[in-house]
């Protein structure tokens, strides 16, 4: 049965406790008829309760302190290879379980991708120095739910280009974060930052995209960070997904390396990224790991 079925006054779904006629009711038929006039709408069961997004703030506060601490000690000199250990040994010391390692073969604990590298770049003896950017990206499997966020570090003093699009790719997340709430179209959310990135003379990355997350690491919802306001799918209350643009400063295109894993940009230019976590409310968005 759908929650349209449901009495008025059983308990909504979300777990609120509240009754469902002052709870989901009205959101819940609004579905409906957008479905009715034809609109892509993800299924019902993207929307998380309550107790699942509790899970999925409290792996995204970890993933956020993990990158915290990455923050603080990360400087020229150090290895990828030492990222990778510090995220292991943190996340694995407080009981959760870093959740690159071992998905679909992945070898390494986390993802570090340097300079011209877009994402998914395999931690090794690389030593950083200084003028390179790199994203550091955390994914923590915490009781059963995943929290998934990255930064771009600057590392020491870096030159004009690389420091604008460590930047700009902040400000792109931002902004397409700042599109989501309730029915807006995942269209909005590339709009926006396919804006803000062209209007730098940057491109965006078109091959990867945000994901649902939850008790999966990637959920059954997709979000391009490119397109047109007010197409693509909408976005229902509880959904919960990523926001993680991939900013290069030349073309968009993206080439693997040998080792299957590692996106790079085709013309060798720089790319960043930055990743949040985030659920849409009633009202618009929570960034979980924030
Ligand atoms: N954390 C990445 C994302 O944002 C996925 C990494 S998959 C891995 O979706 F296997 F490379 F870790
Ligand atoms: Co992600
Ligand atoms: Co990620």
């Amino acid at each position: 049965m759908n929650g349209i079925e449901r009495a008025r006054n059983d308990v909504c779904w979300c777990g609120s406790g509240q009754k469902y006629k002052k709870c989901h009711l009205e959101c819940d038929e609004h579905i409906a008829l957008l479905r009715e006039q034809g609109a892509v709408v993800p299924p019902h069961y993207l929307m998380k309760t309550e107790e699942q997004i509790a899970g999925i703030r409290a792996a995204s506060q970890f993933t956020r302190y993990v990158l915290d601490m990455v923050e603080q000690r990360i400087v020229p000199g150090v290895t990828t290879e030492d990222i990778n250990q510090w995220v292991h040994e943190y996340t694995v010391s407080r009981g959760a379980y870093p959740a690159p390692l071992n998905y679909r073969g992945f070898p390494k604990s986390v993802c570090t991708s340097v300079n011209e590298q877009v994402c998914h770049g395999i931690p090794d003896a690389y030593v950083l120095e200084e003028g390179d950017i790199i994203n550091v990206d955390v994914t923590t499997l915490v009781g059963g739910y995943y929290g998934d966020a990255s930064r771009t570090f600057l590392i020491g003093e870096c030159r004009q280009e690389a420091e604008t699009i460590a930047r700009v790719a902040r400000e792109c997340m931002e902004l397409g974060i700042a599109q989501v709430k309730p029915f807006a179209h995942v269209g909005d959310v590339g709009a926006a930052i396919e804006a803000h990135a062209n209007a730098h003379g940057f491109s965006v990355v078109r091959e990867y995209g945000g994901h649902g997350i939850g008790s999966e690491f990637h959920d059954h919802f997709y979000l391009p960070h490119y397109g047109e306001a007010g197409r693509g799918a909408v976005l229902l209350p509880n959904m919960v997904f990523t926001v993680e643009p991939m900013i290069n400063a030349g073309a968009w295109q993206c080439r693997l390396l040998a080792n299957r894993w590692t996106a790079v940009t085709v013309d060798g230019r720089l790319s960043a990224q930055w990743e949040h976590t985030v659920r849409v409310t009633m009202e618009g968005v929570e960034i979980l790991s924030a």
